[in-house]
């Protein structure tokens, strides 16, 4: 007997769908475990794996998600920011599909753009111009060979190699904006950096462990092998739980917290805030000097003729420079402030993160551990 083809399709896939209502409706109560995280966008990985051999790329992918987001990532909802970790990356960076976009390159891809980044003369350039004396901060010599050591010497070395048109103003694409994250503001160990590695990968190969080859990217890069002593897990600070970021701002929210988890730190340095030292993209936040001189600036003046801007004490600059950070650019800046924080910080949090920052100037800057010098030329630190 022959039955048409679309016929069969269509039986097996009501008894698949069947098969799938059954397994919903019983499979948990039945004590079944879920097969997979049910989200549209999802991470590399899925249920808690901390029996696993620490070496292994199940378990640095899993450390490697902690370090990125600050814990594990709940499926999401697409174009939203997800929670930023010790790592940073996702305030900077794409890493999971759906994500929202960011202003500076996406990790997606990344394997396979690697490999084209140190065929590239500009790399091969940078390689020769570091070959004796290294990178002027953290004194590596570019010398990555394939994709996977290119991406542990990203994370190392973010001057290295520089993007086009993503370098530090003024510096011809020579300084990495990206900051170094196991220098001691944040002093990530290298069994962390391995596994933020390893999460890159994963993430990029949709979750194919097969592809996590960091471990061995690692110690290709560093010619060591790395061993049950490097396992190591540093503690934060004080990193808050990565709860749903529109609930940012809570009443008993600290301005410190609104700062690590708005991740303003990404780019500010922000004095007497621990975790804000190495931000570069946007001003050193010293607003109790800086706010009422923004305001008497022909530039600012000129926005305020122009019907873009309304401040006129030093309180309401700072709200509108977080709320409308359109309205009038810092001169040498770039328009990089996010534009979403009207929705994300609730009035109480935006007055007290305001009332703080109006504390901080140069003063205070300096009473800060002397922080890196904020034009590192090279010549400087040979
Ligand atoms: C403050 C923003 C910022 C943070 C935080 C940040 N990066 Fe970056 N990153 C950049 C910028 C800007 C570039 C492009 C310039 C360059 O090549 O360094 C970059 C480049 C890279 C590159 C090379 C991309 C390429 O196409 O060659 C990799 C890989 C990377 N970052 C990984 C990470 C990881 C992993 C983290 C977290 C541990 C991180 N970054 C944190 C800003 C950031
Ligand atoms: C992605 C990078 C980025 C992040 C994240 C960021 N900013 Fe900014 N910010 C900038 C840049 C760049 C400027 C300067 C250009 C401009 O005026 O928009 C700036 C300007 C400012 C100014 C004006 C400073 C001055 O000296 O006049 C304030 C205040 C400010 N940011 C506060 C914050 C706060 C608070 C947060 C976190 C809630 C934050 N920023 C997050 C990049 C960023």
């Amino acid at each position: 007997m022959k039955i048409s083809r679309p016929i069969v399709h269509l039986i097996l896939g009501l008894l698949l769908l069947l098969v799938l209502v059954l397994f919903r409706e019983l499979g948990p109560r039945a004590g079944v475990k879920k097969p997979a995280p049910p989200g549209a966008a999802s991470a590399p990985v899925s249920k808690p794996v901390e029996n696993a051999d620490p070496l292994s790329a199940k378990r640095l992918v899993a450390v490697g998600e902690r370090v990125i987001f600050g814990g594990h990532v709940p499926a999401f909802e697409p174009n939203l920011d997800l929670p930023v970790g010790r790592g940073q990356c996702p305030a900077c960076h794409v890493i999971l599909e759906g994500q929202r976009p960011t202003r500076f390159p996406k990790l997606i891809g990344m394997t396979a753009r690697s490999g084209e980044r140190i065929q590239e003369e500009r790399y091969k350039k940078t390689a020769l111009k570091y070959a004796e004396t290294g990178e002027p901060k953290t004194g590596i010599r570019p010398h990555a060979r394939t994709a996977g050591e290119y991406l542990i010497e990203s994370i190392y070395c973010p001057s290295c190699y520089v993007v086009e048109g993503f370098g530090l103003q003024e510096t011809e694409d020579t300084v990495s904006p990206m900051p170094v994250i196991n220098r001691p503001e944040v002093g990530l160990s290298d069994y962390e950096m391995v596994a933020i590695a390893a999460y890159v990968q994963a993430a990029d190969a949709r979750g194919d462990l097969s592809k996590v080859t960091a471990k061995q990217d690692w110690e290709n890069y560093f010619g060591r092998k790395l061993t049950a002593g490097d396992v190591m897990e540093t503690k934060a600070p004080s990193v808050p739980s990565p709860a749903d970021l529109s609930k940012v701002g809570l009443a008993e929210e600290t301005p410190e917290v609104i700062i690590e988890k708005m991740a303003c730190f990404a780019c500010h340095t922000i004095p007497t805030v621990p975790i804000a030292q190495v931000g570069k993209i946007g001003p050193v936040l010293t607003l109790k000097t800086a706010a009422a001189r923004r305001i008497q600036s022909p530039e600012y003046q000129k926005a305020l003729k122009e019907g873009k801007v309304r401040a006129t004490t030093p309180k309401e600059y700072v709200i509108e420079s977080i709320l409308n950070p359109d309205g009038f650019i810092v001169p040498g800046f770039d328009n990089a402030m996010p534009k979403n924080f009207k929705e994300k910080l609730t009035y109480g949090a935006l007055d007290r993160l305001a009332d703080f920052l109006l504390t901080l100037d140069e003063e205070s800057a300096r009473k800060n551990e002397p922080p890196p010098p904020p034009s590192s030329k090279a010549r400087d630190e040979d």
